[in-house]
């Protein structure tokens, strides 16, 4: 029997998850709504917010998973990447919470988790395999070859794809994050209505600011036009600025399977709760016969589940941390 709580307070969710021999039981998941009015996370309410949540969030999980405390084998926490305020709450309560019971502590690292979250539940997929990891601070292209073996082969020189959307809204005056509206009005509009520039960068890194300028110039331009243009022209904008994000993904991942020749293809991370992006990776993977892997959507954005399913394969190499553990705001792959 091994019972893994896990705890994620990386960013703007305080998140806590109880897995049980590899079956996730519960992913209770605190939204820190106070940011949005702030046109993004502010550091220091979120840590405030964590430490207000932190204890409710892990006794729903527990009472969700319909165990005890005293049912807990081992506390997984993410040590970073992330805001380093953030992490201290999750990584102080981790500990804590390990000392108290005199159980192991496991340090996660928030990317491995991300593309771990694969492993809750099947079709999983097999090493090695690639995944195009997109949040709110990442975009990379991973190498999976076993589940803490991960070789980074591509990532962004600039701004992240979740950053490129959250942006986009910004200069759309849509409110924070940006990527759920941007995806929902993106389905109702032509994708094809405005023309927007793909970057020229060498091997399987991206980049993503040149589009953002090239959208603030699209968008001051035809204001200065006709001030109505953004109500008039919301939706196309959308789905011309979300296919462009799409093609410019899916363009180096095609290249990194050709590259590698590796076949079982997977998504994770924020954005790939994105609908364009799923549906596009299904018709891409159709068309090379690629074995497409695409998270749930509650598996997509932060969440324990996935440092809960990272902790349980770490537990079974009895792969723990000491308690002078301390997170890290940058962690390598
Ligand atoms: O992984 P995540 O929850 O947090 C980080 O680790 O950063 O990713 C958050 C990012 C935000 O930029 C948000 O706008 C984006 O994921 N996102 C989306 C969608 N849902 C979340 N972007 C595009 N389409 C979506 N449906
Ligand atoms: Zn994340």
């Amino acid at each position: 029997m091994a019972v893994i709580l896990g705890i994620e307070s990386s960013c703007d969710e305080t998140s806590a998850s109880i897995c049980v021999n590899g079956e996730i039981k519960s992913n209770i998941i605190a939204t820190q709504a106070i940011h949005a009015k702030y046109g993004g996370v502010v550091p220091e309410l979120a840590s405030r917010a964590h430490q207000q949540n932190i204890i409710p969030t892990v006794d729903q999980a527990i009472q969700q998973a319909k165990i005890t405390k005293n049912d807990v084998d081992a506390v997984a926490f993410t040590r970073g990447p992330g805001l380093l305020g953030s992490l201290l709450v999750g990584t102080s309560f981790a500990k804590s919470f390990a000392l108290a019971r005199n159980i192991p502590l496991i340090d996660i690292n928030h990317m491995q988790a991300h593309i771990l979250a694969h492993f809750i539940d099947d079709p999983k997929p097999q090493f090695p395999f690639l995944c195009l990891t997109v949040s709110g601070g990442h975009t990379q292209i991973v190498l999976v070859k076993d589940y803490f073996d991960m070789e980074l082969i591509g990532q962004t020189l600039d701004d992240a794809a979740g950053e490129a959307f959250d942006k986009t809204a910004k200069i759309l005056n849509l409110p924070y994050p940006g990527g759920p509206l941007i995806d929902k009005y993106a389905q109702l509009g032509n994708p094809d209505a405005f023309k927007l520039p793909e970057p020229q960068i060498a091997d399987l890194n991206f980049s993503f600011s040149g589009l953002k300028t090239a959208i603030l110039y699209l968008v001051q331009g035809e204001i200065k036009k006709n001030p109505n243009f953004l109500e008039e022209n919301m939706h196309d904008i959308c789905a011309s600025v979300q296919q462009r994000i799409v093609s410019i993904l899916l363009n180096k991942l095609k290249k990194a399977a050709k590259q590698t020749g590796v076949k079982d293809i997977a998504i994770a991370g924020g954005v790939s709760a994105n609908s364009g992006l799923r549906n596009s990776l299904l018709a891409m993977g159709e068309k090379y016969k690629w074995n497409v892997f695409i998270p749930k959507f509650e598996y997509c954005t932060d969440n324990a589940a996935m440092i809960a399913i990272a902790g349980y394969h770490k537990f079974l190499k009895s792969d723990f941390i000491g308690q002078d553990v301390t997170p890290l705001a940058r962690i390598p792959m």
